[in-house]
C-alpha cells in the first residue's frame, strides 16, 4: 500500500485552519455601492429587474449611504437620472443637475468618511440614449463627445466628487478629462476609468434602472467585443498612460481572465464591476431555490478578488458586508 506523500487536506481540517491559510479575504472597504438618484420623484422607486435596488431621491440616497457606512462600506458611485433629456445631455454638466445635487448631499453628510465617485457618461442624459454625441449620419462623434466629458468632469468635481468614472469608452477620454480637471484646479480628483468595458447583454437591468437604453442601434461601436482579451489589456495600458488612477474591467464574473491579465500587467489598482445582470442572475436563481443567495454572493465576490481585483463595484455591497460582519 502506498500513501500520498503530500497531504493538502491537513490544512483543510478545521474552519480555523482554513481561515489561517486563506489566500483571498473579503473586506467591505474594498466594495463600492452603486446608487441611483432620480430627479423629480417624491419617494424611492423599485426596479423590477433589480430587486432590492432603488431609484433614490437626493434625501433617501443619503439614508442609503448611511446604512452602507454603518456596515463598513467606504465608497459609493452615483448614477443620475435627469427629468430633462436632450441630444447633448445638457443636464449631465448642469450645476443643479441631479448628480451634482446628490454629490453635494453626500459630501455634506459624510465629508471624507465616504469616497463619492460619479459615473461620467451621457447615456442617462441624452434623448437618444447613447454614451456620446450623435452626428448627422447617425455615428457617435468621438472628439465632440470628449469636449462634453470635460465639461461634465469639471462640474462633478466642482460638486465635490472624489473620483470621476468615465464609462463611455470614447478614445482619449481619460487624457481629455485629466487635462480639464487639472486646468480647472481639480488635480486631486481621481479618475477611475471604465477601461475594458465590454458590449455585454448583462447591462439590461441597469438600463431599466437608469432609464438609458439606446433608442436606436447598440453600443458596439464604442464598447468592446466580448471575444477580445488582448485588446482589453491594450485599453487598460492606454488609460494608465493617459492618467487613469484606477482601471476597471466590466462585467466581472464572466471576465475573470481579463481581470487577471490586467492585474498581472499593471501596477495601478484594478476595479471590477459585478454588473446588474450578474446581480439579477444570482438573485432570481436563489429565489427559485437553486442555491443560497448569501453563499453565492460571497463566492462570486471571492472569485473576482482572487482573479486580481482590488476593488469591486457591486449591488450586493451592503448585503455582503452584513454577511461578513
Ligand atoms: C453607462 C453605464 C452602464 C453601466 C454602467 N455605466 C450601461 C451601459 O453601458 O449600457 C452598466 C452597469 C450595470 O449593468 O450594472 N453609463
Amino acid at each position: 500500500m502506498s500513501y500520498p506523500s503530500v497531504r493538502l487536506r491537513r490544512l483543510r481540517r478545521t474552519a480555523a485552519l482554513r481561515a489561517l491559510i486563506r489566500e483571498t479575504r473579503l473586506d467591505p472597504s474594498a466594495l463600492v455601492l452603486p446608487l441611483f438618484v432620480k430627479e423629480g420623484i417624491e419617494e424611492p422607486e423599485a426596479v423590477g429587474t433589480l430587486p432590492g435596488v432603488l431609484r433614490h431621491t437626493p434625501a433617501t440616497v443619503v439614508d442609503a449611504a448611511k446604512e452602507a457606512v454603518s456596515v463598513g462600506i467606504r465608497a459609493a458611485i452615483l448614477f443620475g437620472i435627469p427629468r430633462h433629456k436632450d441630444a447633448v445631455g445638457s443636464q449631465a454638466s448642469a450645476t443643479d443637475g441631479i448628480t451634482q445635487i446628490a454629490t453635494r448631499a453626500l459630501k455634506d453628510a459624510f465629508g471624507d468618511e465616504l469616497v463619492v465617485a460619479t459615473d461620467l457618461c451621457l447615456d442617462e442624459y441624452t434623448d437618444h440614449g447613447h454614451c456620446g454625441l450623435v452626428s448627422g449620419n447617425g455615428t457617435i462623434d468621438n472628439d465632440a463627445t470628449l469636449r462634453r466629458y470635460q465639461e461634465i468632469a469639471v462640474s462633478q468635481a466642482a460638486a465635490g466628487a472624489d473620483v470621476v468614472a468615465p464609462s463611455g469608452m470614447m478614445d482619449g477620454q481619460v487624457q481629455a478629462i485629466r487635462q480639464a480637471l487639472d486646468d480647472a484646479g481639480f488635480e486631486n480628483v481621481a479618475i477611475m476609468a471604465y477601461s475594458a468595458k465590454f458590449a455585454s447583454c448583462l447591462y439590461g437591468p441597469f438600463r431599466e434602472a437608469a432609464e438609458c437604453a439606446p433608442r436606436f442601434g447598440d453600443r458596439k461601436s464604442y464598447q468592446m467585443d466580448p471575444a477580445n482579451r488582448a485588446e482589453a489589456l491594450r485599453e487598460c495600458v492606454l488609460d494608465v498612460e493617459e492618467g487613469a488612477d484606477i482601471v476597471m474591467v466590466k462585467p466581472a464574473g464572466p471576465y475573470l481572465d481579463v481581470i487577471a491579465d490586467v492585474a498581472a500587467a499593471l501596477e495601478v489598482p484594478v476595479a471590477a464591476y459585478q454588473v446588474s445582470g450578474e446581480y439579477a442572475s444570482l438573485v432570481f436563481a436563489a429565489e427559485q431555490g437553486c442555491f443560497d443567495l448569501d453563499a453565492a454572493v460571497l463566492e462570486s465576490l471571492t472569485s473576482i478578488f482572487r482573479a486580481g481585483a482590488r476593488i469591486v463595484l457591486t449591488y450586493f455591497a451592503v448585503r455582503a458586508a452584513r454577511t461578513l460582519g
